[in-house]
Formats: C-alpha cells, sequence, structure tokens
C-alpha cells in the first residue's frame, strides 16, 4: 500500500496512469475489488474534498468510518499521532486528513512505533492539495489529451494556495507552459523555478487554460482584510467579459472552488461554456476512487487504466 502526501513526490508514469484511470472509472470501468476500511478526518472546513472522498469510497465499496475532530479527544489534548494509532489499533486502514498544519503527517511518518493507518493528504495548511491537483490534471487532460506545450496561467492568491503549489510543479513536470498572474505582494520567487510572474493580460488569447485561484480571507492578515476591495480586485485581478472573450474558444476555465463570485470570476461567467468548475468537482469523485485505489494497491503491481 501507499500514503499519498504529495503529488509531486509521484513519476510522471503514475500520475498519467491516475489520469486515465480517472477517466475510466468515469467512463464506467468496474472499481478494484479490494475493499478497505477508512476514516475521514476533517480538521479544516470543506464541502467538495470531504464529500467527494465520501463518494469515492462509497463507489469502491469501501467501509467508512466517521470521525469528527471537533467531537473526538483531541479536544482533550490526544496529539494527531495518537488518533492515527488509535484508528489503526481499531482497525482502519487508511485515513484522508485535511489539517491547517503545513506538512501535518510528518510526524507519523518519523513515529517508529505503534503503525497508523496509510494516510492520505486532503490538505495541508498552504502546502499540498493532491487530489484536487489529480482533479485539475484530469480535466485539462480531458479537454486536450496532453499537457506538452500547453499555455497556462495561474491567477491570483498564490500566497496562501496549496493548490497552486502542487499544480504548478507538476504542470511542470508534464511540460506544460506556466505563467502566473496576481497581485504581486501575493507572489513568492520560489514559483520563478516554473514560470514567469506576468501581468493579466501580457499574452492572455494564446492561454489554453485559465486558472483562478480563491481569495484565502482566512489566511491573510486582518489589515488585508481591511484594506480589500471587491471590484478593485475583480477588474485588476478577475475573469471580466472582457478577459473571457479574448480566450481561445477552445481555452478552459478552471477554479478550485468555493469561487467568491465577482472576486475571481464574475458572476454569470461561472456557468459560463468555457468553464469547467463543475467538471472539476465531477471530476474529483473519479480522481479520489482512483487515488484511493492506488494507495490499497500492493506496491509490488504497476498501475494501470484496466
Ligand atoms: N477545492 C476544495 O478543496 O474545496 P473544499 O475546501 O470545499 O474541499
Amino acid at each position: 500500500m501507499h500514503n499519498l502526501l504529495n503529488i509531486n513526490s509521484l513519476s510522471s508514469d503514475i500520475v498519467l496512469g491516475l489520469i486515465q484511470r480517472s477517466l475510466a472509472l468515469k467512463r464506467g470501468a468496474q472499481p478494484h475489488a479490494k475493499s478497505l476500511t477508512v476514516a475521514n478526518l476533517f480538521f479544516e472546513n470543506s464541502t467538495r474534498t470531504h464529500s467527494s472522498f465520501q463518494m469515492a469510497e462509497l463507489k469502491l465499496g469501501w467501509q467508512n468510518i466517521f470521525v469528527n475532530p471537533q467531537t473526538s479527544s483531541m479536544t482533550k489534548g490526544e496529539s494527531l499521532l495518537d488518533t492515527l494509532k488509535t484508528l489503526k489499533a481499531i482497525g482502519v486502514d487508511v485515513a484522508v486528513v485535511r489539517h491547517s498544519q503545513n506538512a501535518w503527517y510528518t510526524t507519523a511518518l518519523q513515529n517508529s512505533g505503534q503503525p497508523t493507518p496509510y494516510l492520505v493528504n486532503a490538505g495541508d495548511g498552504s502546502g499540498q492539495h493532491p487530489s484536487q491537483s489529480l482533479l485539475d490534471l484530469v480535466t485539462i487532460y480531458e479537454q486536450f489529451g496532453h499537457f506538452d506545450g500547453l499555455n497556462i496561467r495561474i491567477v491570483g492568491d498564490l500566497a496562501h494556495s496549496r493548490v497552486a503549489r502542487s499544480n504548478a510543479e507538476i504542470l511542470n513536470q508534464l511540460g506544460a507552459n506556466l505563467t502566473f498572474s496576481g497581485p504581486e505582494y501575493w507572489y513568492h520567487d520560489d514559483f520563478n523555478q516554473y514560470g514567469q510572474f506576468v501581468a493579466i493580460d501580457d499574452m492572455w488569447e494564446s492561454l489554453d487554460v485559465a486558472m483562478f485561484l480563491r481569495v484565502q480571507h482566512e489566511r491573510i492578515t486582518q489589515v488585508e482584510n481591511q484594506n480589500f476591495s471587491t471590484a478593485q480586485y475583480h477588474q485588476a485581478y478577475g475573469l471580466t467579459h472582457q478577459r473571457y472573450d479574448a480566450l481561445k474558444s477552445d481555452a478552459i476555465i478552471l477554479h478550485p472552488a468555493p469561487v467568491n463570485r465577482d472576486v475571481e470570476i464574475a458572476d454569470d461567467l461561472v456557468e459560463a461554456p468555457k468553464s469547467k468548475i463543475f467538471e472539476q468537482m465531477k471530476n474529483g469523485v473519479f480522481a479520489r476512487m482512483a487515488i484511493l485505489e492506488w494507495v490499497g494497491q500492493d506496491s509490488r503491481v504497476d498501475h494501470s487504466a484496466r
């Protein structure tokens, strides 16, 4: 079996295998027969990731036990590591965890005592979001059939985005041409290794994919929140009608959601023909099925799109 903590720890072959498998499951392929017991622990709020992992587990025929961090013994001071060891002791094979702490899994991986379940990272702070990244890749691949040479721009709150961090590295690895836009104070130089920071309208008409990021009001400072103007942000960095019309006819718009309507994307463009936002959510179930199958797979067996 495997942990899945960071999509960038996987080889391109494994990632492409997971994309093919997600699309095969979407077309109706039978899930692999192995059935495991999983616990979903969400220490940060979530609609899409939580409910689509649950849906993926149901579709795979896995047993799912409900653990609510807010009513668990962690409120009495039990550590995440001891919670995970407890779940393993009572028979949980896989734990899907979302946590506000970056790399929450480090202590569990260093632990040499009682084992923990195999771990799936459902989003760690501003670190990584591997299942979101896979569903984004599935949606791009479904449209274009490849990544090589695609012009992809990631726009917005790059500083706080685990989605941007996960996607930048893997899209670069798969051969896409990446550029970044948004407020300069939310740009980090560590993105330079994957692509250039440009003005949003620079070569806009050449883009194949425009990926917008949510402004993460819960992670920015009080002063930044006080000075934030919805209308100014939308005009400067959002998907306006003018920008929508200037995109190529087969270009696609992505956003991990939840969307701040009229901030990152004009309200009536969220469901516009070039927007794949709800298709991303649909693909998320199949991507998470493919991830869980891979996590449950014997490490000696190659993943395939069977
Ligand atoms: N995209 C995403 O992670 O959404 P949730 O926070 O609702 O899970």
